[in-house]
């Protein structure tokens, strides 16, 4: 008999002006602690939405970086502390999203950062989150990924309390993000679909999630190979990020992200254009396991081949194709990271060293 489960506690409210709409319902409680980074939230004008409907106190921390560290979430929560705060409004792209996570626990347990990894006792405060990129998904997830100069890395922590209590997304923050954040971001979500439904954890209920995120992400190719989106392609690719942000709290990521996260570390490689480099051969890998759902996935897009979805990827960061330069020592390097991963064990076929560092080198060198 089939088992499966499928949790997602986060009440989601999608449309236009719904952080408006929200009125005094945005509040969670007493004091906010917003946390954002130094542009998006303004500049989306989510920030100024917040604050003219939020009622009671809050106090704004507007210093997340980009690939947050534990130290920079640290920060936010010995605010939070500092001024009892009880609960987080998280305005951004993963970044802020994903510090706000942090934050929200260490506010309320007496931890270091890394210490986090072991897991932790008390209930995190909780979150609202308003994205301002349509691409982590990380307002569903109950995932957080931090910048680990100690291992030289990012790696993802989680715990089923990080789930955001409410997320509000309205397309229209995302409306001006330049046209490589979009596609860099939009990868991320397509990446969290594919690798969800090709993963050896999905499951029928997550399959459903990540199928129709698949068909919505692929109405939007013309709008990315044009790199002109309207409202309608801002909505689809809000939708598939929120979708795929759902199935990745079921099934996790796979070795495109595992592989992903060296060329963001050490190459300043924006996520979701480091998963892109992978994606192409996620789908080849993958389809000597599982061929069906290779095929599924490309009829999903309307994209003919698994030729023509590599052209896909190369089209869409055609600026950044053959720009890496890594050594050979390197990607062998990269690869060992990678394999140790718990990621990589969620790929089918389950790849090898070896295999990893074949990968790495098809795709960089
Ligand atoms: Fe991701």
């Amino acid at each position: 008999m089939r088992e499966l489960t499928f949790f997602m506690p986060t009440r989601v409210v999608f449309g236009q002006d719904v952080v408006k709409k929200a009125g005094d319902g945005l509040a969670l409680g007493r004091k906010a602690l917003i946390v954002t980074g130094q542009t998006s939230a303004r500049k989306s004008g989510a920030l100024d939405d917040v604050l003219s409907v939020l009622t009671g106190d809050y106090v704004l921390f507007d210093r997340v970086e980009n690939n947050p560290t534990g130290e920079n979430c640290l920060e936010g929560a010995e605010l939070a502390k500092k001024e009892n705060c009880d609960y987080i409004i998280a305005i951004g792209g993963g970044s802020p999203l994903d510090a706000a996570k942090v934050m929200a626990v260490l506010a309320v347990n007496d931890k270091k950062p890394l210490e986090l990894y072991g897991g932790w006792e008390n209930q995190p405060l909780p979150i609202v989150a308003i994205p301002t990129t349509a691409g982590t998904g990380s307002e569903v997830t109950p995932y957080a990924v931090l910048t680990l100069h100690e291992e030289e890395t990012k790696k993802g922590l989680g715990g089923p309390d990080l789930f955001p209590r409410v997320a509000y997304l309205d397309p229209k923050y995302t409306a001006s993000l330049p046209r490589q954040v979009t596609i860099d971001t939009a990868v991320d979500a397509l990446s969290h679909l594919v690798e969800g439904y090709l993963s050896n954890r999905a499951t029928p209920a997550s399959d459903f999630v990540a199928l129709q995120g698949i068909a919505v992400w692929g109405a939007t190719i013309p709008a990315l190979r044009a790199g002109q989106f309207t409202m309608e392609d801002r909505e689809n690719l809000l939708l598939a990020s929120m979708l795929g942000g759902i199935t990745i709290a079921q099934t996790g990521t796979t070795f495109v992200h595992a592989l992903g996260y060296p060329l963001t570390y050490f190459h300043d490689y924006p996520h979701g254009r480091a998963n892109g480099v992978f994606m192409a051969s996620y789908l080849e890998y993958t389809n000597e396991h599982a061929p069906e759902r290779v095929e599924t996935v490309l009829e999903l897009l309307d994209v003919p081949s698994l030729e023509a979805f590599r052209e896909l990827m190369n089209e869409l960061f055609a600026d950044f194709v053959g720009k890496l330069h890594v050594g050979e020592e390197r990607i062998r390097a990269y690869a060992e990271k990678a394999a140790q991963t718990r990621n990589v064990t969620y790929s089918r076929g389950t790849p090898t060293v070896d295999q990893l560092t074949k990968i790495l080198k098809d795709n960089i060198l």
